[in-house]
């Protein structure tokens, strides 16, 4: 690979010299990349807590790999190997990406799908700016106003094959409302996949484990053939980030039906790809 590994940038404390620095040495990642393993110093003058996710992010190793390979997050890497692994992205398909800033997923999809400038087919929607990406229409709105599914289905210009959500809310540090409130975007995001999809289509969404995916879990397998649990390799072994993939919606199903055998095809959580 002609890219060289970086080595990530120097912190130290304010009129510290040169020598106080990170330390480097080469290792070998999980991936196999060769990378320039980064410390940074308890000198450094960073809050312990902040030293070591900045340290961690430094030698991460699909940060490195992100870079080489021109991708605006790690994140991309999460959904590469989801759909390596469960072939949901077709060239053609139309895709909707919620929360997609910075745009690692719509990087993704475009390569896949073949989306291009002349014939866009993906749309990302985020309440962040985002830098244009090559083959996306991206709009700059939450997905939780009332205008954002027509604007989506608008800019979109017919039924999506996909809807993809990575959408997380911001942290609180309170780990049982963080979990809320993203499970309330998953099923938001859910109820809108539902009602725009093609027949056929899939739903791909952020989650987190912790007690609450039940409403969600429900609601998927009684709309899709097959509803999954998947935790990529990425995705770090230490979060509590889970993603739902759903397969084949089937068309709006009547409420009522909530006991028949819909979704029972890999909707067990043991059948994870259990990598971490
Ligand atoms: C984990 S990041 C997405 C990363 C993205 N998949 C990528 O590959 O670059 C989650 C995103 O969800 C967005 N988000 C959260 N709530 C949202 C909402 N209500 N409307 C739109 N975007 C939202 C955040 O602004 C954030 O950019």
């Amino acid at each position: 690979m002609a890219a060289r590994p970086q080595m990530g940038r120097t912190v130290k404390k304010p009129g510290s010299t040169a020598g106080k620095g990170p330390t480097g040495k080469t290792t070998t990642s999980k991936g196999g990349t060769r990378v320039m393993k980064t410390r940074i110093t308890k000198k450094s003058g960073l809050k312990e807590s902040s030293r070591r996710w900045l340290e961690r992010h430094m030698n991460d190793p699909y940060v490195q790999r992100a870079k080489i390979d021109g991708y605006r997050s790690r994140a991309a890497y999460k959904l590469i190997e989801i759909d390596d692994r469960y072939k949901i992205l077709k060239p053609g398909m139309r895709i909707i990406d919620l929360g997609a800033a910075p745009g690692g997923w719509c990087q993704v999809v475009a390569r896949r799908v073949g989306s291009s400038d002349k014939n866009p087919h993906i749309v990302g929607i985020d309440y962040l700016e985002m830098d244009p990406i090559p083959g996306a229409i991206l709009l700059q709105m939450d997905f939780l106003d009332d205008a954002a599914p027509a604007k989506l289905a608008e800019a979109l210009g017919g039924e999506p094959d996909v809807v993809l959500s990575d959408m997380a809310a911001p942290t609180t540090g309170h780990r049982r409302t963080d979990h809320i409130r993203t499970m309330h975007l998953g099923e938001v995001a859910a109820d809108f996949a539902i009602s725009v999809l093609k027949p056929g289509g899939h739903f791909l969404a952020k989650t987190f484990q912790g007690g609450a995916e039940g409403t969600l879990l429900t609601l998927l397998k009684r709309n899709f053939t097959s509803v999954h649990h998947v935790k990529p390799p990425s995705s770090r072994g230490e979060s509590v980030e889970l993603f739902m993939l759903a397969k084949g919606f089937k068309g709006r199903q009547p409420a009522e039906d909530t006991d028949g055998d819909a979704g029972e095809r890999g909707s067990d959580p043991r059948d994870d790809d259990g990598e971490d």
